[in-house]
This record gives C-alpha cells, structure tokens and sequence, in this order.
C-alpha cells in the first residue's frame, strides 16, 4: 500500500490539510510534494470551501525536505531527477501562494528549513508556543536554498535573517511572532480553536474580495506607489466584473437597510 502523505478533511467551510507523514517529522519527499499538488487541485475550486489551513500530523509541522529521499536519491539519479524534484516541490509552494481561496498554517510543531516555503505561501500563520523554528540548512552544510532565504528576507529584520540564517538556531513560537515569522502565537492547546475562529472570520467576508485582496498585498509589495495604484483600480474593476452584487449589496445594506456598520463587520452576504 503506497504511504498517504497527506490527509485532509473538510468542515464548515474549512479544508484542514496536513503534512501525514509524522514518523519522519513530515518532511518532505518526492511523493509527498507531488500529493500534495493533486489535493490543493481537488479542493482549490470546490463550494464547500472558504478557507484552508495547512498542519502536520503528530509532533512536527514540517521538518523541511527529506534529506534521503528529497536530496540523496534524487541526487544519485542525476540533474534532470534533481530538477523535477524541485519543480514538483516549488509548484505547489507557488500553487498556494496564489491559492484561490485564503489559506493559513497552523505551525503546531517543528517547522525547519524547505517548511519556510509552505510557510510564507500561507496567507496567514499561527503558531504554537511550543513549536521550534530553524533555517537549519547551515547545520548540514547548504544554504537556505529553495525560497528560504527570500523568506526570511521579505519578513524579518535583516539582523534577525542573518543572524537566523548563520546560526541555524531554533526559535520558539513566542520569539516566531516577536520576529513576524508568524502572526501569532498561543499555547498549543489553544490553538486550533484561535485558527478556526479566524477562519470563520474569513468565511463571513466576500469570497472575490477576499482573493483580489490577498493576490494585491503580495503583488503591490514589488510595486512603485504609481504601479501600485494603477494595479489596484485595474484590480477592483476585474473583481467588480465577476461580482456585480456583492458590493452594492454591501452599500445596500449599510446605508438603505442600516442593518450593518462596515467599520464593525460584514455585510451578510
Ligand atoms: N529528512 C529525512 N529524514 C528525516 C528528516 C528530514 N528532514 N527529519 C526527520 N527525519 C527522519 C529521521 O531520520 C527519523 O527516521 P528513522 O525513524 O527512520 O530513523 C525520523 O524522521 C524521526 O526523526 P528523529 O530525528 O528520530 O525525531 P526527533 O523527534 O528526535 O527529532 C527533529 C526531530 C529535530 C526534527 C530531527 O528529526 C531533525 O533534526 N530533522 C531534520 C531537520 C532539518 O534540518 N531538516 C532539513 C532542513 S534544510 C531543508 O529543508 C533544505
């Protein structure tokens, strides 16, 4: 029976995937990556979901790429085994950064090294105070390749990168959220409950709003202000194209119904 590398479930609007490979702390292997690309296609388009959070099964969150199968093996087969291992692992990394829906991790334990990629592709990520974090890639004798140390750049301090980046060293969640590795951090018992609540959050706004937005706060990063601001009209007028309803309702709703104050919530949609 082939090992299943990922599991999922879907509940009230919410896709929970998780890294399903917890005796080798869910790194990453070929088959692995390539299961994971076939479960973000199957549930990217369905109704029944809003949002998707991104966990591991068991001790870990990811303990990065899998440094027999993922490196070693594809390695001794040659430059053309190496480069589709390494598409097969960056296309689902860019698959959910661009996902149609928004996502989160929820980064329950170890989180190393190849797991920055899925990390930063999550919209949003949470963490438990017990988690450990580590560019570890200096402790064997690489550098953080494959996105990691883009991560770390766009997120952190250049100090806390270097420094991150040179010593390898783990980091706990609580020094994770001080360093905005992670939104947040709380203990692990909390914390499933603190990400279905934002989820929920999620599932109450405006699903095309939702994806102009997230496709915007990454896009406008790399622009000029006058880039930006001709992409974000040229942005809200493709969204209001395929959703001629959804705003004026929210006008609607606010000004003529008066059952909604925008500053304090959603419209019901
Ligand atoms: N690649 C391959 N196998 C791994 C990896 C990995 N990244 N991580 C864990 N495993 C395997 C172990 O070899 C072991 O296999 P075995 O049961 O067949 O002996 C099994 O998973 C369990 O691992 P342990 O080390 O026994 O688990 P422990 O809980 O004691 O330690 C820890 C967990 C700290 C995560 C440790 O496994 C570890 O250091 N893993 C490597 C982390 C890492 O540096 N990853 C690479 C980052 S760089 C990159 O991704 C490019």
């Amino acid at each position: 029976m082939t090992e299943e590398t990922v599991a999922f479930d879907v509940e009230n609007g919410i896709a929970w995937v998780r890294f399903n490979r917890p005796d080798k702390r869910n790194c990453m292997n070929p088959a692995l990556n390539r299961r994971m690309m076939e479960v973000l296609d199957e549930l990217e388009f369905r109704d029944d979901v809003g949002v998707l959070v991104l966990s591991g099964e068991g001790s870990a969150w990811s303990a990065g790429m899998d440094l027999k199968e993922y490196f070693r093996e594809t390695e001794a087969k040659g430059l053309g085994a190496i480069r589709k291992a390494q598409a097969e692992a960056y296309g689902w990394w860019r698959r959910l950064r661009w996902y149609g829906k928004p996502t989160i991790a929820m980064v329950n334990g170890w989180c190393f090294g190849g797991g920055y990629g899925p990390l930063f592709a999550c919209d949003l990520a949470f963490a438990a105070d017990e988690a450990q974090f580590a560019l570890s890639e200096i402790n064997w004798g690489i550098l953080p390749g494959g996105g990691a140390t883009k991560v770390v750049v766009d997120l952190l301090s250049m100090r806390d990168a270097m420094y991150h980046a040179l010593t390898g060293e783990l980091i706990d969640g609580r020094k994770a959220a001080a360093w905005k590795l992670v939104n947040e951090s709380l203990p692990l018992a909390e914390l499933k409950a603190r990400v279905t609540e934002v989820a929920n959050i999620l599932l109450k706004k405006n699903p095309i709003a939702l994806k102009a937005t997230k496709d915007a706060i990454r896009r406008v990063a790399e622009m000029t202000y006058d880039n930006a601001e001709d992409y974000l009209v040229r942005a809200q007028e493709a969204a209001n194209s395929f959703d001629n309803q959804g705003r004026k309702e929210g006008i609607r709703q606010f000004i003529d119904e008066k059952s909604y104050k925008p500053g304090l919530g959603a419209y019901d949609k």
